[in-house]
Formats: structure tokens, C-alpha cells, sequence
């Protein structure tokens, strides 16, 4: 597939429900990437620059985003995703670098989007102005059924740390959020793979290998696929 971006470097972005794996999974390829001599930036959003992080602290940790309404909180996240766009994601890929990010516009079409208070017109609006004609070369959808997937999240949790406000939805929320994920890569099939993540690590390590291996290609990403599917599995 051709890139999207016209850069030198390559785009993949990660999404899915709350305790998918999207951060082990991540560091598993980026690993594998690195042992082939590429550059690999691995970020996250809402996040990846100071002014991001702010933003997130906002939004996720100090429960002052939730009073400002769907609209506002929306056009937060897509602040910080430009930010993120222009800081870090566009000059690593003019650097030719792979850069890898933890969640990006799909968490905003689903979470957001799924809020009666906003129409799709107003999201679409939100997401040009947020990524500036950046879109991921290839997405990897992380799909799980939520109970695993939030028991995987609370598992994690440091002791004294409490659950994030979207992890505390109730599993209905959840599901609706596996489903509006999976439409949208329905959508968009050539962007968007599907990857069932209730494997192991390394099982669904070799998927994602297998799927980052055949969509670069044609573009030289990885010279030697086969011996990385070892390394990352
Ligand atoms: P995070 O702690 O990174 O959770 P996860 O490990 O599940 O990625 O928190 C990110 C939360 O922010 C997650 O619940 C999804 C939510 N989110 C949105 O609602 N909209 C967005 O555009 C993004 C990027 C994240």
C-alpha cells in the first residue's frame, strides 16, 4: 500500500479498548524494528509533548475535563494531537524514522464520537484541524472483548491508583466502543488490520509482524521479514 503522507518514514498508530496490550505490543515491534537498523519513535496520545501532557493530565487524571462537555473535551484532545503532529510525528518521519503511536484519531472518532452530544460532521471538523493532513500509513486495531480487557487494565494498576474515567465506564460502554472500532475498520480495510489480541504477547507479536512485513513491502520498511518474525516472536 502506498503511504499516505509522502514522507520518508512510516506511520503506525495502535488503537483498541482498555487493556488491549497496545503498549506491550508497541515495544515488542519497535523492538524488532530497531534489531533491523531502523529508527523507531514510540509515542503516545493524548500526549508525547510537554504541552500534550498537560493536556492529558487534564483530560484523564485530575478530573477537571469532564465539567467542559464532549464539545471542549474533544477539541482538547485534538489540540494536543496537533501539537503532537507537528512536534514530534511529521519531523520524525521527514527524519525517516518508523514512528509508532499509542492511539491516535480512531480513539477520537470512537470515544468522542460515540456521544450523542456530537454529530459526525463536527468530529470530521475536529480531526482535519487536528491532524493537519497527517493520517497513519497502517493502524493496528488491538480487538478484545472488554471484560478481558479492563480485568488486564486493573491487573496493572499500581497499588493506591485508581481506575481513569474511561476505565470506569460500565462494560456496556465497552462494548460499544470494541464495535465502533471494528466498523470503522470495515471502513477502511486498507488503513485499518484487525488483530484478535487474547493470544500471548509473542502470538500476537507475529501477527503484527506479519501484517507490518506485508504492508511494507513496497516500501522497504523491513528488509528481511522473515528472520524478524523470530526476533519478534
Ligand atoms: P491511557 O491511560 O493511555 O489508556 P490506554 O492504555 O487504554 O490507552 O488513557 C487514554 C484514555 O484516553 C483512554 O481511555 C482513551 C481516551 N482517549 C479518548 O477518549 N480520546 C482520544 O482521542 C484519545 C487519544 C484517548
Amino acid at each position: 500500500m502506498a503511504s499516505t503522507n509522502s514522507q520518508a518514514g512510516h506511520f503506525i498508530t495502535f488503537e483498541g479498548g482498555e487493556g488491549v496490550g497496545k503498549s506491550t505490543q508497541i515495544e515488542m515491534l519497535a523492538k524488532a524494528l530497531r534489531a533491523l537498523g531502523r529508527t523507531v519513535t514510540v509515542s503516545r496520545e493524548p500526549g508525547g509533548t510537554p504541552g500534550a501532557e498537560a493536556v492529558r493530565h487534564v483530560l484523564l487524571n485530575a478530573g477537571l475535563g469532564e465539567p467542559f462537555g464532549p464539545e471542549v473535551e474533544a477539541m482538547l484532545f485534538a489540540a494536543a494531537r496537533n501539537d503532537h503532529v507537528e512536534q514530534v510525528i511529521r519531523p520524525g518521519l521527514a527524519r525517516g524514522e518508523v514512528v509508532l503511536v499509542d492511539r491516535f484519531m480512531d480513539s477520537t472518532r470512537v470515544y468522542q464520537g460515540m456521544s450523542n452530544a456530537l454529530d459526525t460532521s463536527f468530529i470530521s471538523h475536529v480531526e482535519r484541524l487536528a491532524i493537519a493532513g497527517l493520517k497513519p500509513d497502517l493502524t493496528i486495531l488491538l480487538d478484545l472483548p472488554p471484560e478481558q480487557g479492563l480485568a488486564r487494565a486493573a491487573s496493572r494498576r499500581k497499588p493506591g491508583e485508581g481506575a481513569d474515567r474511561f476505565e470506569k465506564e460500565t462494560v456496556e460502554i465497552h462494548r460499544r466502543r470494541r464495535e465502533a472500532f471494528l466498523s470503522l475498520a470495515e471502513r477502511e480495510p486498507d488503513r485499518i488490520a484487525v488483530v484478535d489480541a487474547s493470544g500471548e504477547p509473542r502470538d500476537v507479536a507475529k501477527q503484527i509482524w506479519q501484517i507490518v512485513s506485508k504492508h511494507a513491502a513496497t516500501r522497504s520498511l523491513a528488509a528481511r521479514p522473515a528472520r524478524v518474525a523470530g526476533a519478534a516472536g
